[in-house]
């Protein structure tokens, strides 16, 4: 078989990152090894993110610099996949005429095929989304780790002893701003057997952490049947199906939308032992004028209440959350409020973004936009008052003793992270701590975005 070289570049969230390693399998059992320099490539694959405007630009202006690229080396085809593709379709290959494959993002499990129709009959636009749909089984080979470890870069996928396993595709909650329903569709969720397969394949090659994967896992088994009898399955039953398969250390899931938060999951926190005290919970807005707008489905009060809840049964645990300023019709006040919410969760970190018109949303058609000074503004304000919490929350760990799963050399010494999702950077390791090992650090000193410790009990 002719050996062909790949390059994939992976923009976006941490979906995407599980779909380029599906894809760079994919190619791999077809002869195909991955580089990665795009200039060697026989394909350049793009996988796509839409959710505000800067990521799509990054995208088109990659994808301009590329027909330099193909002029240069003529037999490199040129794959567009995940969340541009599926919006954009052929509207993309009608502005760009170099590329060769848009892949939509039920599309991707098929992608050497349609590779094979590019070759005998040139530039395809694959983007059927259907409703209907089941993701395929992929497990895991031995070698396509290894590979992925050492040469997907400048994206690197994630580690081998720390894996995503997709459990749901798509949403159905339409908030306002959000193309997601548009471009990964009606949410499906997997079969039960075919995620704990995939569970206990990753397990067997080494992985130690299993994050759960979905636009909103909170909904897990509520659209189509999962478990081969037929009965009702909730998430709550596969988070704690996965924490029983042997040898899964470490535990988390992502993401999870408050509206659909059950007492049951929220209780998983206590009672499964190997899920980490970290939870990603987006809230978006503190005011309860602009949440309803966003149609979120629930109030700040309704979200104050469950961080109470979740502390009660989990007192350690770490929150994150994802926020949107500068939404259309956001006043002072809300803004104001948005930082009142802040204060009273004093989150350990948050992901925080100018709110951005996307076409085809129901918020793209609201009149009051804000202006981008403002937008600018709100967003900077939010974030240095957010980098100081996480500052002071991140001291509140000094002198404390955190077991630290090892994750990479890097100039300065050994990174890991710890359950509760933090960077801890260790000074007196010694050779002996190999990536994926979990060992104990006492923590000595406290940065905004990492901790720095000291490997404790050295035998
Ligand atoms: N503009 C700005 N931020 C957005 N997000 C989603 N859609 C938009 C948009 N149109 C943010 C939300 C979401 C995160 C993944 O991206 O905060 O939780
Ligand atoms: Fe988008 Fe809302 Fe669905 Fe999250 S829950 S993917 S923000 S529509």
């Amino acid at each position: 078989m002719e050996q062909k070289i790949f390059y994939i570049k992976t923009f976006g969230c941490q979906m995407n990152e599980r779909d380029s390693e599906i894809m760079a399998q994919t190619l791999s059992g077809h002869g195909y090894i991955e580089s990665m320099n795009y200039q060697e490539a026989d394909l350049v694959i793009l996988n796509t993110c839409s959710i505000r405007a800067k990521a799509e630009q990054k995208v088109l202006s990659l994808l301009g610099y590329l027909r330099k690229a193909k002029k240069n080396r003529p037999s490199m085809k040129i794959c567009v996949a995940g969340c541009v593709a599926q919006q954009e379709g052929s509207r993309l290959i009608e502005r760009m005429p170099h590329v060769d494959l848009v892949i939509g993002t039920q599309q991707i499990y098929h992608l050497e095929k349609h590779l094979q129709r590019v070759a005998l009959e040139g530039s395809l636009v694959v983007t059927d989304l259907r409703d209907d749909y089941e993701i395929p089984q992929f497990l895991p080979e031995i070698n396509q780790l290894g590979r992925a470890f050492e040469t997907h870069l400048p994206c690197p996928s994630p580690r081998p002893w720390r894996k995503f396993v997709t459990i749901m595709q798509g949403c159905n909650n339409y908030c306002t701003y959000c193309v997601v329903p548009y471009t990964r569709g009606r949410e499906i969720s997997r079969i039960v057997n075919d995620i704990i397969e995939e569970v206990k394949a990753f397990v067997k090659e080494g992985v130690q952490e299993i994050t759960l994967l979905g636009q909103n896992v909170n909904s897990y088994g509520k659209t189509n049947a999962v478990a081969e009898t037929g009965a009702s399955y909730t998430f709550t039953d596969l988070l704690k199906e996965v924490s029983q398969v042997e040898g899964v250390a470490r535990l988390r899931f992502t993401t999870s939308n408050p509206k659909d938060l059950t007492d049951e999951l929220m209780r998983s926190f206590r009672d499964v032992k190997n899920l980490c005290p970290q939870f990603h919970l987006p809230v978006q807005s503190g005011s309860d004028r602009i949440l309803k707008r966003m149609n979120r489905k629930y109030t700040t009060s309704e979200y104050l209440e469950k961080i109470e809840k979740l502390h009660d049964y989990c007192p350690e645990l770490a929150l994150t959350t994802d926020i949107i300023v500068g939404f259309p019709g956001e006043e002072d006040r809300d803004f104001e409020e948005t930082m009142n919410l802040l204060e009273k969760v004093r989150f350990h970190g948050s992901f925080s973004f100018k709110y951005s018109d996307r076409s085809g949303t129901v918020a793209s058609t609201f009149a009051e936009k804000v202006d981008e000074e403002v937008k600018v503004a709100r967003l900077s304000r939010f974030q240095s008052r957010q980098d100081e919490i996480s500052l002071e929350r991140n001291r509140e760990y000094i002198g404390t003793v955190k077991e630290v799963m090892i994750e990479e050399r890097g100039l300065d010494g050994l990174r890991g992270r710890t359950d509760t999702n933090h960077i801890v950077h260790l000074n007196n390791c010694t050779a002996g701590h190999a990536a994926g090992t979990i060992i104990a650090v006492k923590i000595i000193h406290a940065g905004q975005h990492s901790l720095q410790g000291e490997v404790y009990n050295l035998h």
